[in-house]
């Protein structure tokens, strides 16, 4: 016969232990080091918090939600990720980069790979709607050198806040997108739109979740880049406009003081708008490892 007063059963007090502890020798090393912190976090939320089962039914009820919305086209969970500042977090901790060199923002979820290739100098606003301006700059290591083959792809939204991916049948297809690829000056150079502020996608439960914290769905306006070349390491980031009204309070979290460009008249010139800025690259491995 068992003495069952000599097992240490799960209760409020010795929770995460009896969690933890439930893991046999054979765990994933990494799996069961993650798992642990997000047992001993988890648990200890709910017991700040005093969660309540309805609380908890509501909080399952929203994941399901979120999840039954992903599909190839949505993807209700980043969606989550970026306005709890995860996405950013994670991009924080995995790109330290030296002052000087450009830094990180999130991807965002209207990524697509294979854009058109062009020339430098082509104009990538294919619906001709929006604030004609032209992108330029340098693409160069930390010491100033240019970096040649360098391969800049860019995407933003266009003069109605749309990535052309989202209106399908509306915009045209690889409207405002293209890809750029430096010679031995390392510079750059391409026409398209002034971009604007949009909202991310609120449709869904990420949506209710803001309006029920007071928070407004909006994202600065920005110009996305991927900026890739051999023995660097990749640049996933934007510009801002400088002068937008969400900069202060970007729904995901993604602006930087560094990347704010400026965005100035351009008297004279083929475009409305002039947007100077460089992409400083650092080595390939050179980012301070997470431990
Ligand atoms: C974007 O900038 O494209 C974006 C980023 C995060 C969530 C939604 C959109
Ligand atoms: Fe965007």
């Amino acid at each position: 016969m068992i003495d069952l007063t000599k097992i240490e059963y799960f209760t409020e007090a010795t929770s995460v232990d009896a969690v933890v502890g439930r893991n046999g020798p054979g765990a994933h090393k990494r799996l069961a080091e993650v798992w642990a912190s997000l047992v001993k976090h988890l648990h200890a939320f709910a017991k700040d918090i005093e969660l309540r089962p309805e609380e908890w039914d509501l909080a399952i009820d929203f994941l399901t939600r979120t999840g039954q919305l992903c599909d190839e086209n949505r993807q209700e969970f980043v969606l989550l990720s970026d306005v709890i500042g995860l996405s950013m977090l994670t991009d924080a901790i995995n790109h330290r980069r030296p002052p000087g060199a450009t830094e990180n923002t999130v991807l965002g979820p209207f990524h697509v790979v294979g854009a058109p290739e062009f020339e430098m100098g082509a104009n990538i606003s294919l619906d001709g709607k929006g604030e004609s301006c032209l992108f330029e700059g340098r693409v160069l290591d930390t010491d100033g050198n240019p970096i040649e083959g360098a391969r800049i792809d860019v995407w933003c939204d266009n003069e109605d806040g749309y990535y052309d991916v989202q209106q399908p049948d509306i915009q045209p297809k690889w409207n405002n997108r293209g890809i750029f690829t430096t010679g031995e000056d390392g510079t750059y150079q391409f026409r398209g739109v002034k971009p604007v502020s949009y909202p991310i996608p609120h449709d869904g439960p990420v949506g209710q979740l803001l309006i029920q914290l007071d928070r407004h769905p909006y994202r600065p306006a920005h110009m996305h880049y991927m900026v890739t070349a051999t023995g660097f390491e990749k640049i996933v980031t934007h510009t801002f406009v400088g002068s937008d009204e969400y900069l202060k309070s970007d729904a995901v979290f993604g602006v930087k003081a560094t990347l704010a460009a400026p965005f100035e008249p351009n008297p004279g010139g083929v475009t409305k708008w002039h947007s100077p800025f460089d992409f400083i690259m650092v080595p390939a491995g050179s980012a301070e490892a997470a431990e």
